[in-house]
This record gives structure tokens, sequence and C-alpha cells, in this order.
């Protein structure tokens, strides 16, 4: 999946935007999104009239809307009519799917709430939930009350791991191994690309239960039904046995506890795996998760020599960190044989 960063922007557009005001222009594309402008103008150029009758924009709004959508280089108008530019077709259209449209605008604009904080989070060292009062139950809290946000979030990441899964699949040598323990696997994509390499290979998805049910559906598109199951389950509490690789694809921050619940259930010579962006060992890079800690704070600041060193703390041997797919690092270690 290709993400519009700014570099993808003409320099025209660019060169109106300054840093300060960045998060306006920022904040009027995230409204497209939630209202969907850009689903609506695909293929069908449409008067601001209709635009502003089908989406719900008011007519104070709706031209100065639109004509800011233009100057920013998303949408372009012949005559009367609005169409998406091809560089709003191919981003915001080809590149993600319907789940990302709903659930990654939707977290934009939480952490655009969380920045009216942010002077008083960096001063009181707390959450900015905390500080506004908005405490939100944690989100896999949300997702068991509400199947919608269970499947906008898990299929949103279906779509975004692809690349990386596919490079998972590439990059481990699984040919010894019979079963994967998918810890906190979401939508099983990265037991499918796994399995799909792998045709001997047994997976596992343990998730909670929403998303297991997601997951099953998405196992069995793929015609994996036979081979990989899903377990609800809770990824703090002991792994089932029966395992020789367990793999822990962005579930946030890997704790020790994580770590060892892996190596009881691994057999002697079993494999654990570990996928993230992890920061760069100066903390620079990558730079969106470093902005979004201020606000967000899901993913934690590890970098991958601290996630090596924990790994290795925690008994597991020939330790190994690879970036091969832009910058998703893979870590892995072996379980000692005796
Ligand atoms: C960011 S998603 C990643 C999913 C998947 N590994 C992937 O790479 O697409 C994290 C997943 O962990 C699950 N999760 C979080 N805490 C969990 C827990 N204690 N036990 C089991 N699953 C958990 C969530 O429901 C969610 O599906």
């Amino acid at each position: 999946m290709e993400i519009p960063t700014l570099d993808k922007f003409p320099r025209r557009v660019l060169a109106q935007i300054d840093i300060q005001t960045a998060f306006l222009v920022s904040r009027l594309v995230v409204a497209a999104e939630r209202l969907q402008v850009f689903r609506a103008l695909q293929g069908t150029p449409m008067t601001a009239d209709a635009i502003g009758k089908a989406l719900g924009i008011h007519k104070y709004y709706l031209r100065p809307f639109l004509t800011a959508l233009v100057s920013l280089g998303l949408l372009r108008k012949t005559g009367d009519r609005y169409r998406n530019t091809a560089f709003a077709g191919k981003y915001f259209m080809r590149e993600r799917s319907i789940y990302w449209t709903r659930q990654f605008s939707a977290e934009c604009v939480e952490r655009y709430e969380g920045l009216c904080a942010l002077e008083r989070t960096l001063s009181s060292g707390k959450r900015y939930d905390a500080i506004t009062g908005r405490r939100r139950p944690p989100y896999t809290e949300q997702m068991k009350r509400n199947q919608r946000q269970a499947e906008d979030f898990t299929q949103m990441l279906f779509h975004l791991h692809q690349g990386d899964a596919a490079a998972l699949a590439g990059y481990l040598d699984l040919t010894g191994h019979r079963a994967v323990l998918d810890a906190c696997g979401g939508s099983g994509v990265m037991s499918i690309a796994l399995a799909k390499r792998n045709p001997h290979l047994r997976a596992c998805i343990l998730d909670i239960a929403p998303v297991c049910q997601i997951a099953a559906g998405n196992v069995k598109r793929a015609g994996l039904s036979r081979r990989i199951a899903t377990a609800v389950g809770d990824a703090r509490q002991p792994f089932p046995a029966g395992y020789d690789v367990v793999l822990f694809c962005d579930i946030g921050p890997v704790t020790a506890r994580h770590l060892r619940n892996a190596y009881r259930s691994l057999p002697p010579g079993g494999v654990v795996v570990l996928v993230d962006r992890y920061f760069t060992d100066d903390g620079t890079k990558p730079l969106d998760r470093l902005a979004s800690f201020f606000t967000h704070g899901g993913f934690g600041l590890a970098t991958r020599s601290e996630m090596v060193e924990l790994v290795k703390s925690c008994g597991f041997e020939k330790v190994r960190a690879k970036s091969v797919f832009k910058d998703v690092w893979f870590i892995t270690g072996t379980k000692p044989t005796p």
C-alpha cells in the first residue's frame, strides 16, 4: 500500500503550506475522507450542489471546502463539475480500502483532539485522554462492543500488511517447522501469507472473539480453512502448546511477559518472530510513529537493538534483526536445544 506522503504532492501545492498551519489543510483532507468525498467522486463527476446534498455539507462551507480540495490538488473542476485528480484516485481510492478510509480518518480525528492538550501532556507526563477527561476504553474493548469497529480496524490492517506479509513469507525459512501461533494475529494476513508460501504449514490466529470471526472469513476466502484455525484467547496468558513458531506482528509493545510465554510454549529449536516498525537506535525514525507517540501512545518507543536485547534476555539465541520491507523489521530468535 502506498501512502500520500508529502513528497508525492506537487511542489506548487506544498509551496503554499507552511509547517505551522499544515495541520489545517491536513484536517481538511481528513474531513474529505470522513465524508467520503473521493469515494463519491470516483468515476462520477458531480456538481457542488449534488456533492453537498449527497454528503450532507452545508452550503455555507460547500464551495470553499471543494475549492480547498482543488487547491490541494485532490479535486479538479471542469465546467460546474468536480472530479478526483489522478493523485486522489491513486492514493485515496486505489491504494486504500473502505476500511482504511473509515478507520484511519477516525483515528486522525482522535489525534487532533489529543493535540489540543499537547502542552499539558508535555508538562504533566499524562496521556491526553487522562487530561481531557475523555477516557476511552482500550481499543480491544471497543472492538468487543462494536463489531463494525472490529471489522474496520482488522480489515484496514489486512490491506496494510499485505506487503510485509509477503516479505516475511519470503524471508523466513520454515521448511523445518510445522505450526505457527500467530499471537494477536488480527486479520490473519501474516498466517495466510506464510501458509501460502509453505504448503506443509499449519497456523492458528489467537485474538479476541470479534477479530477471530473476521479472520476466519479472510482465511476461508483464501481457501485455507483446513490449515489455519482461529482461537479466542488472551496473549497475556500462557500460550497453547503444539506450535514451533510464535509470531508477534504489530501488536504494540512486545513485553518480556509475551516473550516468556512464547519461550515456555515452544519446543527446543522453536522460533519466535517479531515484526514491527522498530525505531532506529537514535530514535529519530519512523518519524510518523515518533509524532504519534504524543497523542496515541499505543506503539511504544522500542528500538530494534532494545528488542533484540529483550529477546535475548528471555532465553532465545541466534537472535537476528533484518529489515526486508520498507522500515519494517523482522526479529527472530531460537529456543536453544539442551
Ligand atoms: C495492531 S493489531 C495487529 C494484528 C495482526 N498481528 C497484524 O499484523 O495485522 C493487534 C491485534 O492484537 C489483538 N490483541 C490485543 N491485545 C490482545 C490480547 N491481550 N490477547 C489477544 N489479542 C490481543 C487485537 O485485537 C488486534 O487484532
